[in-house]
């Protein structure tokens, strides 16, 4: 049921009906509409006011609405049971919060009601390209101090993936093409759960240069056989576990994102299986001092990969 604005009679009067509790029904599926409620959320309402996800599974809708009509638009509640959409709902809802009353006033302005649900009628149909952007953006997922820790990551995930591809270019070895053809595999599912958790907009914009770096990490220890390059995944992979260990550290300090925690914990698990294989294949060969400074340079560039990716 979408009710027009004309059928719809509202007051904005600070009146006893004004002052009762409120229903507010959003689409906390949409970005643009989670970060304005998000506003709102953090203001002292003068009444209480229930917020209702009704993107969620099971949101208890207000009767007669279906999910639809209520994702489609903005819709207030009313204690008596009125339910308000649109520029009146919004009208309702500022009524009730300080520092936004005075569009609730402008709103009783006559014609002025008319012209905001123009305006939001107008909005609606541009809603989907602001919210394809957003989306692109929204990293309201993720520990705020952690986006730049997800971006290193996915510039290193790139990196390593990048590397098994340069030795299986560089080398004949079987057992090197085995250990790396397993390895990218590993690489390729870690890539991918990153790029699910970063939007495109976040993501590393130097994507190219790390994909260039890593396939001559790789291809380059390939060239002078498979000592040079255990030693080079070890010392990769050393890296790159202490990288999640900071992160893991980090999320046990401040509590909550369990999924994310347990995927670097996974990460790291597998990094960490990488690096004993590595070592294993090592065990019985002495490290050359030529490899041994190609590796110190491998640690330095990683280093310096992270700090540059965590800022772009
Ligand atoms: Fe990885
Ligand atoms: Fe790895």
């Amino acid at each position: 049921m979408n009710q027009s604005p004309a059928s719809i009679p509202v007051s904005h009067e600070q009146t006893p009906a004004n002052r009762q509790a409120i229903q507010v029904c959003f689409d906390g599926s949409c970005p643009l509409c989670r970060t304005e409620i998000s506003i709102y959320q953090g203001l002292n309402s003068s009444t209480p006011i229930q917020w209702l996800d009704v993107s969620t599974e099971d949101a208890p809708l207000p009767q007669g609405l279906s999910k639809a009509t209520l994702m489609a638009r903005f819709h207030v509640a009313q204690a008596d049971g009125e339910v308000l959409s649109g520029a009146r709902a919004f009208a309702a809802l500022w009524s009730r919060l300080p520092g936004w009353r005075w569009l609730s006033v402008i709103a009783r302005v006559p014609g002025a009601l008319s012209l905001m649900e123009a305006a939001y009628r107008g909005f609606l149909t541009i809603r989907p390209s602001i919210q394809s952007v957003f989306r692109r953006l929204d990293v309201s997922h993720l520990p705020p101090t952690m986006v730049g820790d997800m971006r290193s990551n996915q510039a290193g995930e790139t990196g390593a993936v990048w590397i098994y591809r340069g030795i299986l270019a560089a080398t004949r070895d079987a057992s090197v093409r085995e250990f790396a053809r397993a390895h990218l595999e590993t690489e390729r599912k870690h890539l991918l759960a990153i790029n699910a958790l970063l939007p495109v907009l976040r993501r590393s914009k130097l994507l190219i240069g790390w994909r260039i770096a890593g396939f001559l990490t790789g291809s380059i220890p390939a060239i002078f056989g498979r000592e040079a390059v255990f030693a080079t995944i070890e010392a990769v992979e050393t890296f790159v576990e202490h990288h999640y260990q900071v992160q893991i550290d980090q999320l046990l300090r401040r509590g909550g994102h369990a999924e994310l925690l347990s995927l670097l914990i996974e990460f790291q698990s597998d990094e960490r299986s990488h690096r004993l294989e590595a070592i294993e294949n090592l065990n019985a060969l002495k490290t050359p001092r030529l490899i041994r400074s190609w590796c110190r340079l491998v640690s330095v560039g990683s280093e310096f990969a992270v700090k540059i990716a965590r800022v772009i």
